[in-house]
């Protein structure tokens, strides 16, 4: 997949610049042509020489140093790549693209690239955690820019946390993935929904739950990096809008209920992976309720089971409910995917470790009409995301040859 691509490897300086010697290697070894700029202070980890060999293309370092007459060499460099990859990136480079300085060749070509730019950070974990990289950071996700998490573990410093350059392999990997012909969602459109929902007591109270969004933030990616037309309707959570997905923000469930069924009609696929609430006060009070002596009673009321709405109305649309249990997981899956109308289930029990509300891994079992469950172990939520879109193709099954 990436055999014949053009990728300019940005190279900033830290002590994983050694990786990027690798990742070079890789990617040439995947038939990928590969261009490399180093910064000035990479050069003095490894030698521009080291990449030449690996790339097998001149080595740039200095915006001065025009190799051909005939281009201005960093426009040039811009031009060709249809890929970007900055790896290691410093927390200098980060700050640099967020803030628009073109001071050198790397930073003076990336900032007149128009192919996509992915940045693989790598640095100390408190400088990872310094609210102004995280900013810097989040400014660059506005602009389109496409990362590579960090991973954890042992960093050169001496201290153990998130801020390891991620390895060649798996930088391979992500770049191959992302870069794919696959889009088998091509012309679909996806509504997701993710996070909690909060309902009204007071002016500043309200009932709400544990759910980050994680879970369905991370079937919205996937189902845009398999090509779909995504709308993710999301609770409050404190994760950054994905980019290339069109988001709708809403509060309570009844405001969900709403912007579902407004989404619903032209939709193909909907997955709820929200934890909507199923009681709300029976009386909001438009001010702070004052405490008073003895008990206090709150009485609720049900809230609008979307996904069984959506059960009593759907037509061609595939729907995709989660099942949030602590006991009798299958019983309970198996009786929301009659009640409901849905097409599958995906059940979590959420008193597992590593599974449910807010952790970055996920352990699900899904359930359809027909077949065995499909018990997955535990996997990072990302890959949770692909496996469930690649059951959910399996009701599509006349376009799938077509967009493979
Ligand atoms: O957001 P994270 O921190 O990553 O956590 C992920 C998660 C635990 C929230 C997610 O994996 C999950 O289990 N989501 C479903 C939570 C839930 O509400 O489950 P439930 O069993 O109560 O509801 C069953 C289904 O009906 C769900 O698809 C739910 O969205 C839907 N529902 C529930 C109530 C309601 N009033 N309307 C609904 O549509």
């Amino acid at each position: 997949m990436l055999n014949g691509k053009k990728i300019l490897l940005c190279v900033t300086g830290g002590i994983a610049v050694f990786k990027a010697a690798a990742l070079t290697s890789k990617l040439t070894q995947k038939g990928a042509e590969v261009k490399v700029i180093l910064s000035e202070s990479a050069a003095k980890f490894v030698t521009p020489l080291t990449f030449q060999v690996l790339s097998k293309n001149d080595v740039y370092t200095d915006t001065f140093d025009e190799k051909n007459s005939k281009v201005v060499a960093h426009i040039d460099l811009a031009d060709w790549a249809d890929l970007v990859l900055i790896a290691p990136a410093t927390a200098n480079v980060i700050g640099k693209l967020a803030n628009g300085i073109a001071d050198n060749m790397l930073s003076t070509t990336c900032l007149a690239v128009t192919a996509p730019v992915y940045i693989a950070p790598a640095m100390n974990v408190h400088m990872y955690a310094h609210p102004a990289v995280q900013k810097n950071l989040q400014t660059l996700a506005n602009y389109g820019y496409r990362f590579i998490e960090p991973g954890e573990g042992y960093l050169a410093c001496g201290y153990v946390g998130k801020g390891r350059l991620e390895e060649p392999e798996t930088i391979v990997d992500i770049l191959e993935f992302e870069t794919s012909a696959e889009k088998p969602f091509k012309g679909k459109k996806v509504v997701i929904t993710a996070g909690p929902t909060r309902e009204k007591i007071d002016s500043v109270r309200f009932l709400s739950n544990h759910s980050t969004g994680k879970m369905g933030y991370a079937i919205a990616e996937a189902a845009r990096d398999f090509g779909a037309e995504v709308v993710l309707i999301s609770g409050p959570v404190s994760l950054s809008a994905p980019t290339g997905v069109g988001m709708i923000q809403i509060e309570s469930a009844e405001e969900m209920y709403q912007a579902v069924l407004h989404e619903f009609e032209g939709a193909d696929l909907v997955i709820k992976s929200a934890a909507v609430a199923d009681y709300r006060p029976k009386t909001a009070y438009d001010y702070k309720v004052k405490k008073l002596p003895g008990e206090q009673l709150l009485e609720l009321e049900r809230t609008k089971d979307i996904l069984f709405e959506l059960g009593k109305i759907k037509t061609s649309q595939v729907l995709v409910g989660f099942a949030a249990e602590t006991d009798h997981l299958e019983e309970y899956a198996k009786g929301k995917l009659e009640r409901k109308n849905a097409d599958m289930i995906v059940a979590n029990n959420v008193k597992s470790e590593g599974a449910g509300f807010g952790t970055d891994t996920n352990i699900v079992t899904i359930f359809k009409r027909n077949g065995d469950p499909i018990e997955l172990p535990l996997l990072a939520k990302k890959d949770v995301a692909q496996r469930i879109l690649k059951e959910a193709l399996t009701f599509f099954k006349d376009d799938l040859n077509e967009n493979c």
